[in-house]
């Protein structure tokens, strides 16, 4: 079987927010039209681009950008949903932008820290007041003049990182950034492409990142997104896990090498899988990925898996429950300030269904089992929570119900239609 998977959330959130500034008409296909990027979007029509509706079909839309100086200060709260990329993002171009703004989001966004983001932002000379707790939505930032920047980010993070590039391009003043980690690029990969270059250099464990002459516009985009690898995980690890009815491919994956650490973990545990490289899109490597049924064993996940594969430790821990042995998980300490605390979620959630697992402070060990996986799980308003436990809920022999399941609709709607396709039974 042969599928395709919605748009990259990561690309299609950076695109709406650059062609957003970018000098005019950017055209932008395969966007994601899940709940994060619709958030996104309002956000950027509150002010004043004309952004029309995001389409499931991933048709082109065209949006109309306003200039580096031609946003216009917003009526009302911003309100980004549970999107944490959107709001992060967001944060860092309203920094250079000579206004206030006031920025919210759900139970589950409003529970996430903003300091990391507003901190630096702060340094610059942007202003942030918490509307009602301190490092949480919501809040307001009052925009402006800023100054250069250089910084040591405390964790490998792209939504850092992409805030404060941001708040370098829209404020005109160049940023010099350290990670503890390479975490993914695109922001670096789009800005390029607009004509702003960012260098990069260094080592994996202080890695530099640079953008040293502000551009003075952005050229219009016209991209094509490619597939999200973090939906597509959930179909190859279903395959992997014989609950797609034999080998499945999925066509049009983007294939950052930044985004790309499920590929090496699955197959140390024993998958054979196939990347048919596909001509670039938006300046990133795009493949097919083809999997099929294998006996999966249990591997160590460290730290230096972690940061390419952020995204895939709820799909991952979901495979450790089928293979054989006892994974262990750490240095994932970031996922405790995820949609939900994604350690908890996922250790509480498989015990509820009957496999042996434990919380790390920073991690997980999961004992993998044949035994029959049966119970109720709750998604927690985690869209990959929800989603990971759908895969053990298609596989033969498993009875689990996955409580609050229409979260998937924040990265890939469609995923329940996938899953009783690919696994009727
Ligand atoms: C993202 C960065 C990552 C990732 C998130 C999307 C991005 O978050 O987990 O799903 O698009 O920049 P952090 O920057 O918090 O690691």
């Amino acid at each position: 079987m042969i599928v395709t998977v919605p748009g990259d959330k990561s690309i299609t959130q950076r695109a709406l927010i650059l062609s957003a500034i970018a000098d005019g008409a950017s055209r932008l296909r395969g966007l994601l039209s899940g709940a994060d990027p619709v958030s996104t979007a309002g956000a950027v029509r509150a002010l004043g681009v004309a952004v029309p509706a995001l389409l499931p079909t991933g048709a082109e839309i065209v949006v109309r950008g306003r200039g580096l100086h031609g946003l216009a200060a917003p009526g009302g709260a911003l309100d980004l949903g549970n999107s944490g990329t959107g709001t992060r993002l967001l944060m860092g171009m309203l920094a250079g932008q000579p206004f206030r703004a006031v920025m919210t989001g759900d139970a589950s966004l409003s529970s996430r820290p903003m300091g990391r983001v507003t901190r630096p932002l702060s340094q610059m000379g942007a202003r942030f007041r918490y509307l009602s707790t301190e490092d949480r939505l919501p809040l307001e930032i009052e925009g402006g003049r800023l100054s250069p920047l250089s910084y040591e980010l405390p964790v490998a993070s792209a939504q850092i990182k992409s805030a404060l590039l941001l708040a370098g391009v829209a404020g005109g003043v160049p940023v010099l950034l350290t990670e503890p980690g390479r975490s993914r690029d695109h922001t670096e990969r789009m800005l390029a492409a607009l004509g702003s270059r960012v260098h990069t250099d260094g080592s994996d464990d202080r890695w530099r990142v640079e953008l040293r002459e502000p551009p003075e516009r952005l050229v219009p985009l016209d991209v094509d997104v490619p597939g999200d690898l973090s939906s597509a995980a959930f179909l190859i690890v279903l395959a992997l896990l014989g609950g797609a009815d034999g080998e499945l491919t999925v066509r049009g994956v983007g294939l950052n090498p930044t985004r790309t650490g499920v590929l090496p973990v699955l197959e140390r545990m024993g998958a054979r899988l196939r990347i048919d490289p596909e001509p670039e899109q938006a300046g990133e490597p795009v493949g097919s990925i083809t999997a099929g049924p294998a006996a999966l064993s249990a591997t160590e996940i460290g730290a230096a898996d972690v940061v390419a594969a952020i995204d895939e430790i709820p799909i991952l821990a979901a495979a450790a429950a089928r293979a054989e042995g006892t994974t262990r998980i750490t240095g994932a300490q970031e996922l405790r300030v995820k949609e939900t605390d994604r350690i908890r979620a996922l250790a509480e959630n498989l015990r509820g269904v009957g496999v042996r697992a434990e919380e790390l402070p920073d991690g997980l060990e999961i004992e993998g089992s044949e035994r029959p996986l049966r119970g109720e799980v709750d998604a927690l308003g985690d869209h990959r929570i929800a989603m990971a436990f759908g895969v053990l809920s298609a596989l033969s022999g498993n009875d689990i119900r996955v409580r609050g399941r229409e979260v998937v609709d924040v990265s890939f709607p469609e995923f329940w239609t996938r899953l009783a396709e690919l696994s009727p039974r």
